[in-house]
């Protein structure tokens, strides 16, 4: 006996990253950011006027909105601000997707993405990507989103952290029928956007997150940019006060202080680089990242890797699902953070540290 929708009681939901109480871990499971956001985003805090809080949030978050195009581009009405880029996700399934209809997105890929469209009632079509975890041919990608009406792609691609081809992605843009949804969580980390395309093509969404270069994930907010008519729709699908008073005053800070956020990809970035020659010298397969994770295999068993981490107090993240179950996700901490774990896949592989 059950109460809820027939797809609701046969699916298993969606399974976040561990946030562990009590025992202190290295938190490298997440994709968070090591460093804390802009001390703007204090100072936005600390003279916040709690007295406001009695009345409702500005509901399309115009001055996040107007940030957001003095920073990436456009105008204010190319975008609409979600609570976390998973709202904005949740959202894009219930503005484009009918019940029994396709959502299309690759994989593997971002977890969530099968999880909406089971949510929604819809069929879901997973995109393979190819053996190094790259885009197919456009032509091949079209046929396979034949009937879909929404594709989900992220770029740079999570858990895997390459980028996609550009190219293929502007010709998916130019002929697909649907609305091409290019998730750009962790762009802050590469060299590349694709939100170009969206003055380009009225079929493009280009999405973004505090989460991660801005080091806000427990504020959630996230940013979708696409052409006017897009946001329209969305707009009706939205709650009315998505985004909270707070998350609004502190995400305009955080958006603001555009030096601050850089300075800290970069480091990142670099801290990047040095882990992944560290492991590689260790004999772990890394594939290049242009986030702020990456993706190892270790020359012994994913889950005896991750559970000798574990027992060290470092956390990471492993996916038992069919061609990524021989691979840990390592999210980049601190230097200091890093060394340690360093240390302890050195102990884990029985090498000496390079
Ligand atoms: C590809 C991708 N998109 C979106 C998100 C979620 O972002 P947010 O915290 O803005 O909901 C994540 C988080 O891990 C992600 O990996």
């Amino acid at each position: 006996m059950t109460y809820s929708r027939k797809n609701i009681a046969a699916m298993a939901g969606y399974v976040p990253g561990e946030q562990p109480q009590g025992r202190t871990f290295v938190k490298l499971n997440t994709n968070e950011n090591p460093y804390p956001p802009s001390p703007k985003v204090g100072e936005a805090l600390a003279s916040f006027d709690v007295s406001r809080l009695r009345l409702y949030s500005e509901p399309s978050a115009a001055r996040v909105r107007r940030a957001a195009s003095e920073v990436l581009g456009l105008r204010p009405e190319n975008y609409l601000i979600g609570n976390g880029s998973d709202d904005l996700l949740t959202i894009a399934l219930r503005t484009f997707v009918d019940q029994g209809g396709v959502a299309a997105y690759t994989e593997p890929s971002y977890s969530l993405y099968p999880v909406l469209a089971e949510l929604q009632g819809a069929q879901r079509r997973p995109v393979e990507l190819t053996a190094d975890f790259g885009l197919p041919s456009a032509d091949e990608l079209l046929a396979r989103l034949e009937g879909a009406t929404l594709f989900l792609v992220a770029n740079p691609n999570a858990p895997t952290g390459n980028l996609l081809s550009r190219e293929t992605l502007r010709e998916v843009a130019r002929r697909f029928a649907g609305v091409l949804w290019i998730d750009e969580a962790y762009a802050d980390f590469s060299g590349q956007t694709c939100l170009d395309f969206v003055g380009e093509f009225p079929n493009v969404v280009v999405s973004r997150t505090l989460s991660k270069s801005y080091s806000l994930a427990g504020l959630r907010l996230g940013i979708a940019c696409s052409s006017e008519s897009i946001i329209f729709e969305m707009n009706k699908v939205k709650d009315s006060y998505n985004v909270d008073m707070v998350a609004q005053a502190l995400a305009e800070a955080a958006l603001r202080d555009q030096a601050y956020m850089r300075g800290n990809a970069q480091r990142i970035v670099a801290t990047r680089r040095r882990v992944t020659e560290r492991l590689r010298e260790m004999g772990c397969d890394v594939l290049p990242s242009e986030a702020n994770f990456i993706f190892v295999r270790p020359p012994q068993p994913a889950p005896a890797v991750f559970a000798g981490l574990r027992e060290r107090g470092y956390l990471v993240r492993y996916f038992a699902l069919p061609r990524i179950d021989d691979r840990i996700r390592v999210t980049m901490g601190t230097d200091a953070e890093m060394d340690g774990f360093l240390s302890a896949m050195a102990e884990i592989l029985g090498v000496g540290q390079a």
